[in-house]
Parts: C-alpha cells; sequence; structure tokens
C-alpha cells in the first residue's frame, strides 16, 4: 500500500533502539516500496557526526540486525543515501535550526523520541520553538511511559501543551505483532467464538509473556524497573485488554480505545496473595539477577504472575491469570483461553474429562491453535482424546504468509498512515499505572522481596501455587 512522502526524525537516532529495531525497520520498509520516490530519515542524538558517519552507522546496524536483508547491495545503498543526520542538544539550542533546515515542509513529518522520558517534555518543547510542531507533524513515543501514575500524568500534561492527542503516538510493540491483530480477526471476525466468549463458558485465562535471556546490558533502567513495570502494566495489560475488551463498533481507533480503557478500569485490585515476584539464580556461568545489574541488595523482580479480576457483566467470576519473566524455560509467549469442561460427560468417568483449550501464540511459531476433544481412533471403544486444530500461518496460507512485517514496521508505517488504533491513549496508560501502583506500593511498604528462581525454570514455586490453589496448572512454557 503506498504512503504519502514523509521525513521521520529519530531522536536516540543511535541509541540501542535505533539500531535494533527502528533503522532495520525502515529499510525494510523501503524494500517493500513504503519510503517512496523522495521520503527520508534524520537521525539525531547528541553525539556529533556527519552524513556519512551516521549512514555508516546504519549500515552496521542493518548488517548486525537483519543480515538478510543487507545482503541487497544496490538496494541497502540508495537507502543509505535518504538518510542524514543532525547533532542536537535536547535541553539546549545547538542544532535545532538546523533540524528545522532540514525536515521538509507541507509534508508529513514524524518525530521519534527514541530517547528516555525525562526528555519528552524538552524534545516537544524545541519542536514547538522551532516551528515543527505544526499540524501535520506527529510524535512517536517510547515506553516506559512514566514510572507511575504521577509521572505519567506529567508526561501527558508536557505534551498535550505542544500536541493534540491525535498527533501522539504511544508505542507498545506488543499491539504491532501479528497474531495480536490477528486475535481481534478471530474474535469479532467469527460467529464461533464470541457467544462463548464469557464467563459462563471460559473457565480462565493464561497469558505467558516468557523469555529466555536475562537483562543483559540494560541492567541500569532494568533495575529501576522490574517485571511489573517493564511487561506487566504494558504489554501484558494491552494483551489482557484485547481478549477481556466487548466488541467496539468500529476498527477504529477510538472505538476500540474506549473498549479497551473500561476494562482496565473494571480491574480490581490485586490483593497481595494473588500476586508473587521472583528473581532469577544463577546458572552455570551465566550470573544471577543480582550480579548482573551490580547490586547484591536489589530487590527488584525479573518475574512476576499474578491472578487479575475483570469485574464487569462478562467476566466476572473468571480469573486471568498473567507472568512474564526473564531467564525462564523457553521464550515463548501465548494466550490461552480456557474453557470450561462439558457439564456432564455420557462416556463415564473412564473417557476422563476434557476441555477446550484455544491457544493464541505470539512467538515463535505465530499461529492459533484450538483444542477439541474427539474419539480416538480404532476399536478400543469410546476412548477420548485432545487434538489440535492447527491455523499456524505457514501451514494454512503457504510458507509466504510467516513473512510478515515485524511490529515496529507495521507500528511506523501506521504512524505516517496517520492511524492511532494500535497506540495507546493517554488515558489507558494513566489507568495502567492506576491499576499497578497500589500492587508495588504494596511490595515497597511491607519490604517484600522477591523470590529466587532458577535460570531455566517455570518462575518460583509460588507462582505455580497460584494456580494449583485453585485447582488449576499453568500451561508448559513451550516454542
Ligand atoms: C520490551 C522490554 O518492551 O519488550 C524488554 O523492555 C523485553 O525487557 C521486550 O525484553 C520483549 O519484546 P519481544 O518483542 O522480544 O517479546
Amino acid at each position: 500500500i503506498p504512503v504519502e512522502p514523509f521525513d521521520l526524525v529519530v531522536f536516540g537516532g543511535t541509541g540501542d533502539l535505533a539500531r535494533r529495531k527502528i533503522l532495520p525497520a525502515l529499510y525494510r520498509r523501503f524494500l517493500a516500496g513504503q519510503m517512496g520516490e523522495t521520503s527520508r530519515v534524520i537521525g539525531a542524538a547528541r553525539s556529533v557526526m556527519d552524513a556519512a558517519g551516521y549512514r555508516d552507522f546504519v549500515r552496521a546496524a542493518i548488517d548486525e540486525f537483519d543480515p538478510v536483508s543487507a545482503g541487497d547491495e544496490g538496494a541497502l545503498a540508495a537507502f543509505l543515501e535518504r538518510l542524514s543526520y543532525v547533532a542536537v542538544d535536547a535541553t539546549g539550542d545547538t542544532g535545532w535550526d538546523r533540524l528545522a533546515g532540514e525536515v521538509g515542509s507541507g509534508r508529513i513529518r514524524a518525530f521519534y523520541f527514541s530517547v528516555g522520558p525525562r526528555l519528552f517534555g524538552a524534545l516537544a518543547e524545541r519542536l514547538h520553538e522551532y516551528g515543527m510542531a505544526d499540524s501535520d507533524s506527529r510524535i512517536v513515543v517510547e515506553k516506559p511511559f512514566g514510572r507511575d501514575l504521577a509521572s505519567a500524568r506529567e508526561l501527558n500534561r508536557v505534551l498535550a501543551q505542544h500536541f493534540h492527542e491525535h498527533q501522539i503516538y504511544r508505542i507498545d510493540h506488543y499491539l504491532g505483532k501479528e497474531t495480536v491483530q490477528n486475535l481481534m480477526a478471530v474474535r469479532f471476525g467469527n460467529m464461533l467464538f464470541e457467544p462463548l466468549w464469557n464467563s459462563q463458558y471460559v473457565d480462565h485465562i493464561q497469558i505467558t509473556v516468557a523469555e529466555s535471556v536475562g537483562v543483559g546490558g540494560r541492567g541500569d533502567y532494568y533495575d529501576r524497573a522490574g517485571a511489573m513495570r517493564d511487561m506487566m502494566q504494558n504489554h501484558l495489560m494491552q494483551l489482557l485488554c484485547l481478549i477481556a475488551m466487548e466488541p467496539p463498533a468500529k476498527f477504529d481507533p477510538d472505538a476500540v480505545r474506549d473498549e479497551k480503557l473500561k476494562v482496565i478500569r473494571a480491574l480490581d485490585p490485586v490483593a497481595p496473595d494473588n500476586v508473587v515476584r521472583g528473581q532469577y539464580e544463577a546458572d552455570g556461568d551465566k550470573p544471577d539477577y543480582r550480579a548482573q545489574v551490580g547490586d547484591p541488595e536489589s530487590t527488584t523482580e525479573s518475574f512476576v504472575a499474578l491472578k487479575a479480576h475483570v469485574s464487569n457483566w462478562r467476566w466476572a467470576g473468571t480469573p486471568f491469570y498473567l507472568r512474564t519473566g526473564k531467564r525462564l524455560k523457553d521464550r515463548a509467549s501465548e494466550i490461552a483461553v480456557v474453557f470450561k469442561e462439558t457439564p456432564h460427560s455420557i462416556f463415564g468417568e473412564d473417557a476422563g474429562r476434557h476441555r477446550n483449550i484455544l491457544t493464541i501464540r505470539l512467538q515463535p511459531n505465530e499461529g492459533i491453535e484450538l483444542g477439541v476433544t474427539i474419539k480416538e481412533p480404532g476399536p478400543g471403544g469410546m476412548r477420548l482424546v485432545d487434538v489440535p486444530l492447527d491455523m499456524t500461518f505457514a501451514e494454512a496460507l503457504g510458507p509466504d504468509s510467516a513473512d510478515f512485517p515485524d511490529a515496529y514496521e507495521r507500528l511506523i508505517m501506521d504512524v505516517i498512515r496517520g492511524n492511532q488504533t494500535l497506540f495507546m491513549r493517554g488515558d489507558e496508560v494513566e489507568a495502567a499505572w492506576a491499576w499497578t501502583d497500589p500492587i508495588i506500593e504494596g511490595w515497597e511498604e511491607r519490604g517484600d522481596a522477591p523470590k529466587p528462581y532458577d535460570s531455566g525454570s517455570a518462575g518460583p514455586d509460588d507462582a505455580l501455587m497460584l494456580m494449583h490453589r485453585d485447582g488449576r496448572r499453568w500451561r508448559e512454557i513451550k516454542p
């Protein structure tokens, strides 16, 4: 789909996110023909560098993070031609005149704030002062959007001084993942699921976002955040919203976001015994969490599991179990909608009791699977087995179907197209903090320490207990 010509300025253009995600994503959109004849990317950061220096930097980033696409030398050179660089000082005046001269007028201008939230206000202010905050402009802000309700409100306030809400794109890259959108297609594009999508038929819902990596080189940031702020408040909360929300009247940004907001507002406060935090231990020569962040006393959690209740007509009585953590068994993320057992088994107790489970696999092996119960083939009588009806994209739609754009590619292009459906609105972010703040404050007040867990495990035993005591079980973490 063609998009209008644009200029995209990446503040933090030499940073880690730019290198890993934003620049390779832009290159792939260029390859897909979405940068037209004239669209340009302007890196902006503090380092003094010329355009040639920046092109070398970007080439190295693409070589490292997307070696396959980087192989097309002619295309890569043509893409690099579209890049320039301006050294700017977010809190001073250096570079701003030049940047204002560099971005074109009368075309879409997007400013990507790939910097820490403490610079959001200063950047918005400078864009305004130097005449770049007009109606063709939009800004993209990365998470973390604050660290609690008060700071998020303050960020919303400073951004609103120079930009309207419809110009502010708060990224949650989980919303750009292919299966996350497919979840909406499955829910609202089929007659089959929606009538069953409530507490009468659904026993519980599990959301797992498991990572096998540790905190790596991001210890500084992570130790001040922890799994609750880093993942639960945003990514898992967004998944919960999409699963739990009422059908919006249309697939349009405010209709969808209104429904998500209602879900967050319907969440009950989480009682202390419904949440478990963990911290990973060493594994062979891999250091434990505390060593990795360089603080032997750290009580930050690298894992969190909790039981949430959406108190509304649809979901009363159906718990939502959510967990996320680092250094777990595998990198595997999924949402499982676990239906109730049939009310009565006509096949007798020997046949066992079976449940349908709808699994939405986010990564790896994106796909959707519905577990159904059938008769085991053969003459052995009425023996029942559970088999998956597998909707793995590659199998159903051919190998090319698994070749979809990654989350950042899609989201950046949505910014250019002016479509905010997959971005968080200011009130949503605030509501999510309003729900997580008391949980974190409770830990602080009680001096709660996270439970240690083995690297490569499914998290601390207490997290398993969270479900066992309800007579339920987490699904296995496997790709
Ligand atoms: C980021 C978190 O938002 O998401 C990271 O800050 C986490 O800690 C990452 O590793 C996970 O993203 P993905 O797309 O790899 O699942």
